[in-house]
């Protein structure tokens, strides 16, 4: 008999209680329950008729050895299990597919079929992997759901970006099942951990500005704002209550987190000061040093003549200006420090700069593929001398690594 590893049993003794909605990507959920419960995850399916459209009940039942509850009204299921038990005897409820419908249905309270009539009466944390044509995913009808369930503590996983089974491109594919259970995994870490930084406010900027040339042109950068939003991410599943002010980004709002979009640094600056006072600020963002002086009120004209100069002038630095001393000054400020070259050197000589207490020095340079990627190397600089290197880790765990040293320097008392 051939050797076969065993799985880490990660989920053990976890129930998950799985609501597959009428998406085609439920066509994935029967993987995604074998998945589950190879991990150790007890799963019960709730099937709605949109579901049972793209896969069928009886595969699902088969996968996950248990009855599929399809229907509120049927006698039998109500009798042996009804939707308030159904919705109490899991550690968590699973919408996946999350599609716009379920989710509008979900954020309005809503309660005509058994999948959200369980959504309803539950007392156990909801998460949602949506999953939607791109065009259904950016429509403000379905951000403002996904934001008021957000707000909740709806926790959302994904969507991820690519090529989707309508032949469009972009944000609305399901996240891959095994990443569902990685995430899973790691919500149920968040959970068991100690929330160190509860009652602490943290204030976290990221992504890029746009500045305005003109009413549809501007200058921005290349930052994603991957590792601004897995920061507030980190500190929120610390206990924080985060406040993330973001310029333009396609990410999904991090779960638990107060998201306050912005374009220009000007507008960055106010909606930081707007939300002090804070315990803990952490710039992430990649804030444009410069804007157009004068930008245009009317779209400019390629009338034949030279092309327009541009006048810029400079931007407020939000790191500098909250690292101020007053009253108002958070605890801890945490800068960001993209260089090139002589990280350390440049980062140092930053940090003492712009006054803040501790700065987290990047190599950018093209070769490390930092900006857009996945993945960081970074040198963590404090004002007492003291320093780490945490080299090549994915964004999240340096996030995590930094919400950790974070939660560390508040329960050392420092602060
Ligand atoms: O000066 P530099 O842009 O390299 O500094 C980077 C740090 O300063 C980051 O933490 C960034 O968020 C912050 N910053 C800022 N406002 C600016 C420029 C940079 O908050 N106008």
């Amino acid at each position: 008999m051939p050797n076969t590893p065993k799985p880490v049993l990660s989920l053990a003794g976890r129930r998950v209680l799985l609501i597959v909605a009428g998406g085609i990507a439920a066509y994935k959920t029967p993987d995604l329950v074998r998945r589950l419960r190879e991990r150790g995850a007890a799963v019960r399916v709730v099937l709605t008729d949109g579901g049972a459209q793209f896969v069928t009940p009886l595969t699902l039942q088969a996968v996950s050895e248990d009855t599929v509850y399809r229907d509120l009204w049927s006698l039998t299921d109500e009798s042996s299990m009804g939707h308030i038990q159904l919705s109490r005897q899991a550690d968590v409820v699973l919408v996946v597919p999350a599609t716009a419908n379920i989710l509008a249905r979900m954020a309005h309270g809503l309660a005509d079929d058994l999948a959200t009539t369980v959504l309803l009466a539950t007392d156990k944390p909801v998460l949602v992997a949506p999953a939607m044509n791109v065009r259904m995913y950016e429509h403000p009808a379905t951000r403002a759901n996904l934001a008021l369930l957000a707000t909740r503590g709806v926790g959302i996983f994904g969507p991820d970006e690519g090529p989707m089974a309508c032949g469009e491109y972009g944000p609305g594919r399901l996240v891959e099942p095994l990443s569902i259970v990685d995430h899973l995994i790691n919500w149920f870490a968040a959970q068991d951990a100690p929330r160190h930084l509860a009652g602490r406010h943290a204030l976290v900027t990221s992504g890029p500005t746009h500045e305005p040339i003109d009413p549809v042109r501007y200058i921005a950068n290349r930052s994603s704002g991957k590792q601004g939003h897995a920061v507030a991410a980190a500190l929120a599943a610390l206990g924080a209550r985060v406040t993330l002010v973001s310029g333009p980004v396609r990410l999904p709002d991090p779960t638990g987190v107060k998201v306050v979009p912005v374009e220009t640094a000007a507008q960055m600056l106010d909606a930081c000061r707007a939300a002090l006072p804070a315990d803990i600020f952490v710039a992430a963002a990649a804030v444009a040093d410069w804007r157009v002086d004068g930008a245009a009120d009317q779209k400019m004209k390629k009338d034949g003549s030279r092309p327009p100069a541009l006048r810029l002038t400079e931007n407020p630095d939000i790191l500098a200006t909250l690292s101020a001393p007053g009253p108002q000054r958070p605890a801890l400020v945490v800068g960001f420090a993209a260089e090139t070259n002589d990280v350390v050197a440049y980062a140092r000589a930053k940090r003492a700069r712009k006054g803040c207490d501790w700065i987290v020095a990047n190599d950018v340079s093209p070769a490390t593929g930092t900006f857009g990627g996945d993945r960081n190397s970074v040198h963590v600089i404090r004002a007492d001398g003291t320093e780490d290197a945490w080299t090549d880790l994915p964004k999240a765990e340096v996030a995590s690594r930094l919400a950790a040293a974070i939660a560390t320097h508040f329960v050392n008392g420092k602060n």
